[in-house]
């Protein structure tokens, strides 16, 4: 019997290789590579237009199809840049769990007046109407399909021609051209190729799933990023209810854009307002709470500092954070010993960022070091201010960009005074706001506006 011819593939990024390779030439991980049959059984193209597209002049290509399809969900629509182009193929990436498979269903069901088909490879039909009955909304025009191979998904999508198809998820497809199985690196790259013909030619726009495990297993999205329209990642903490959308590529639209996501009993929740949610007033006047005001993506928001400062009570201080950088923490206490006799030594400090988010704005460090010196003195920080500026090694507070931007989310929200840079008045007018600004050049002239005039 002839040896299967066998090749290996990078996992990562998808790049074959003969032989085993430790470290991947072209994406530069480690152990990445697996052996996979080579070749196709058929030379048969899995999907082939009707007929063949001729060269055409601009002026002739109709202008038709660049309308965007409303999804009838503004956050999404936010992150598509505006909608959904018909003909495009989305990636939907993101951990398993996260709510891929619950936005899909519900985009699906709210979608717009048009035929959609939903084909699920993961779940079967009585586990999606579960999860149906569970978000509430409903629609009479979508389609529901139990399949994974991709031959029959197809003559399905040229039977029922709808106009969204969603894949959940494009692991579990599989074609028969390749002797691989599901979830390889040749079947998803070989089974996406195929679906961006079909929704190039046909004009329907597909939504594929894709799972990316924390240890890169599975062949992630990585090997698909060239070959789709946009790849949109869907993030969040497991133990929170917030879920960003990001988009890491996005033909059609800037990458920038984001979405904000809340999951609940009954599905996704659009949040339009994120900074309402992420804050607390603090009426109450509780001490080692710092607002700042932080821009993600072109995104602004308001987010919620929040720090402990104990005594120490073993030799070496503790030190613990979440959602933000331990090291930049550890920089900001050594500016605040240096330059407001906090005793780093003698204290441990806990920071924590509201709602799960992982900020790595840099203009969040002066609502730290407010937050973590309200801890220390045990004084509250005055009722709706807020702070945006980042703190340099030798405690002078650097400007930050698109300050106006966050001053009026600040406004907006009815913040009183907000703190910056004493670097960024150049740029700014602060005639016709209602909100205070406040010039701050140093750590210690924060600390003294803030806590000596009480
Ligand atoms: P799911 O969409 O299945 O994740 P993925 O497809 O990314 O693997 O979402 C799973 C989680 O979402 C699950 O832990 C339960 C939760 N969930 C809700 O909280 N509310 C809901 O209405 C639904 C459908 C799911
Ligand atoms: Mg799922």
């Amino acid at each position: 019997m002839a040896k299967l011819k066998t090749l290996f593939f990078c996992r990562n990024c998808g790049s074959e290789s003969s032989k085993w390779i430790g470290r991947c030439p072209s994406c530069g991980e480690w152990n990445t590579y697996v052996e996979e049959p080579a070749g196709k059984k058929n030379a048969q193209p899995i999907f082939e237009p009707e007929e063949r597209p001729r060269p055409q002049k601009l002026e002739d290509i109709s202008a038709l199809n660049c309308l965007r399809i409303d999804t009838h969900n503004a956050e999404l629509n936010r992150v598509l840049g505006g909608g959904l182009v018909p003909g495009s193929l989305v990636l939907l990436g993101g951990e398993p769990g996260i709510g891929k498979s619950t936005l899909a269903l519900q985009v699906a069901l709210q979608a717009p007046e048009a035929t959609v088909l939903y084909v699920s490879g993961e779940e079967s039909l009585q586990q999606i109407k579960m999860r149906a009955e569970r978000i509430s909304s409903h629609s009479s025009d979508c389609l529901f399909l139990n399949e994974t191979s991709l031959e029959s998904i197809l003559v399905h999508c040229k039977e029922i021609k709808p106009a969204l198809i969603f894949i959940d998820s494009i692991q579990t497809i599989s074609t028969q051209s390749i002797d691989s199985s599901a979830g390889s690196v040749s079947q998803i790259k070989e089974c996406t190729a195929a679906l961006l013909r079909f929704a190039k030619t046909t004009h329907t726009s597909v939504f594929l799933i894709g799972h990316i495990t924390k240890d890169g297993m599975l062949a992630g999205p990585k090997v698909l990023e060239h070959i789709v329209d946009a790849v949109l990642q869907f993030e969040g903490d497991h133990n929170h209810v917030y879920r960003i959308l990001r988009s890491l590529k996005n033909r059609f639209g800037a990458t920038s854009e984001l979405g904000i996501f809340e999951m609940r009993s009954d599905g996704l929740r659009e949040v339009a307002n994120p900074s309402e949610m992420l804050i607390t007033t603090n009426e109450e006047g509780l001490s080692g709470i710092g607002i700042g005001a932080t821009i993600d993506g072109i995104r602004p928001f308001l987010i919620e500092v929040q720090a402990l400062v104990s005594t120490a009570v073993y030799g070496t201080p503790q030190r613990s954070c979440t959602g933000f950088d331990g090291r930049r923490l550890n920089m900001l206490l050594a500016v605040l010993e240096k330059r407001a006799g906090f005793k780093l030594s003698a204290k441990d400090v806990f920071l924590n960022i509201a709602g799960g988010l992982k900020v790595d704005d840099p203009a969040i460090d002066l609502a730290v070091i407010a937050a973590i010196m309200s801890s220390n003195i045990d004084t509250p920080i005055r009722h709706l201010y807020c702070f945006s500026g980042e703190v340099g090694l030798s405690g002078e507070i650097r400007p930050v960009g698109r300050i106006e931007q966050r001053i009026y989310e600040a406004q907006k929200l009815g913040f009183t005074k907000i703190f910056i840079a004493d670097a960024n008045r150049k740029g700014i007018s602060t005639k016709g706001l209602s909100i205070q600004v406040v010039f701050v050049g140093k750590v210690e002239h924060l600390i003294k506006a803030l806590f000596n005039n009480e």
